[in-house]
């Protein structure tokens, strides 16, 4: 659903200016997990709506993560070579491409949200921009974009265990935050969901939130090749990790504990939650 949405929402590849869209397509199509848009249409189905209803919000959020994905991966960020097991960006199209690639994601990301036509026509309005503004603020200085500033100040450094949650929380929690709302704020095409539902699915979502980057840590030192970019990337520039704060066995026990939180947060929800409660085992078992 997600893929064809795409495809269709991004300019073909002989669309003036060639190298840009081919650029965009390159990096969104490179085979991401895509965790990010099935969360949001696994809450869209948790409260009992449908997933083709929250597919735009889906799509606009995957672009402007393939937009940070390539920033964080250009020589002035993290400076690495391999993403989604293929060359990054800027290694085939050049730096000044790749960060024009970036921005013509985030740009298309808001223009998707923002265009009715995207939507159900029985979309309540009120509710497609309160999703924008949502995904705006955790796209961010407030959300992602702070985080990654915090990451980048904290390199060469040891940030204690509040700092570095903060940066965690910021850098990737958000984004991932704001898709699970996301998708069950768009279901609202055929149903009203209930601050109880709410209140349930955001506590899932900062628990996974914060447990996908420390999985992402772990990963970073023990994953193998199919984790698709370099390892040791954290070690190299000495990034603030919790594998460096806590070593590795904490680092996993909490990401399970987060898991778990995040499982029992569901409670509220019936077995149309069940994906989501899946959702999270994946989060810190996975091996990509
Ligand atoms: C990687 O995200 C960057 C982080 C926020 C940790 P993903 O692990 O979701 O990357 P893709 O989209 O599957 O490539
Ligand atoms: C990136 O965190 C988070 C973003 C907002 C892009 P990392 O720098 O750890 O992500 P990877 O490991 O390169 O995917
Ligand atoms: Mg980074
Ligand atoms: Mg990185
Ligand atoms: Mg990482």
């Amino acid at each position: 659903l997600v893929d064809q949405a795409l495809d269709r929402l991004v300019e073909s590849e002989s669309r003036h200016p060639i190298t840009l869209h081919k650029a965009m397509r390159y990096s969104l199509f490179a085979g991401g997990k895509r965790v990010r848009p099935i969360l949001a249409i696994a809450a869209a189905e948790a409260v009992g709506g449908r997933g083709e209803d929250v597919v735009a919000g889906a799509c606009a959020i995957e672009m402007i993560h393939t937009y940070s994905l390539i920033h964080d991966d250009l020589p002035a960020m993290d400076d690495d070579d391999l993403r989604r097991g293929r060359p990054t960006c800027h290694k085939v199209y050049g730096e000044a491409v790749a960060i024009l690639t970036g921005d013509a994601l985030l740009t298309l990301a808001f223009e998707v949200l923002s265009n009715s036509k995207n939507y159900p026509t029985n979309s309540p309005a009120e509710v497609i921009l309160e999703v924008t503004r949502d995904i705006a603020k955790a796209a961010g200085s407030a959300g992602m974009v702070g985080g990654q500033v915090i990451d980048l100040e904290g390199e060469g450094k040891q940030l204690n265990l509040a700092e570095l949650e903060y940066l965690h929380i910021h850098k990737t929690g958000e984004m991932i935050l704001v898709s699970i709302t996301t998708g069950a704020k768009l279901a609202q095409t055929t149903l009203k969901i209930t601050i109880e539902q709410i209140g349930a699915l955001r506590s899932y979502g900062e628990a996974i939130g914060l447990a996908f980057q420390i999985a992402d840590d772990v990963l970073d030192i023990e994953g193998g090749e199919e984790i698709g970019k370099p390892r040791g990337s954290d070690l190299k520039k000495k990034k603030s990790t919790y594998p460096a704060l806590l070593g590795l066995s904490e680092s996993k026990s909490m990401a399970w504990d987060l898991c778990d939180r995040a499982i029992k947060a569901l409670e509220p929800l019936d077995k149309k939650a069940e994906p989501l409660r899946e959702i999270a085992k994946f989060i810190v078992y996975r091996k990509h």
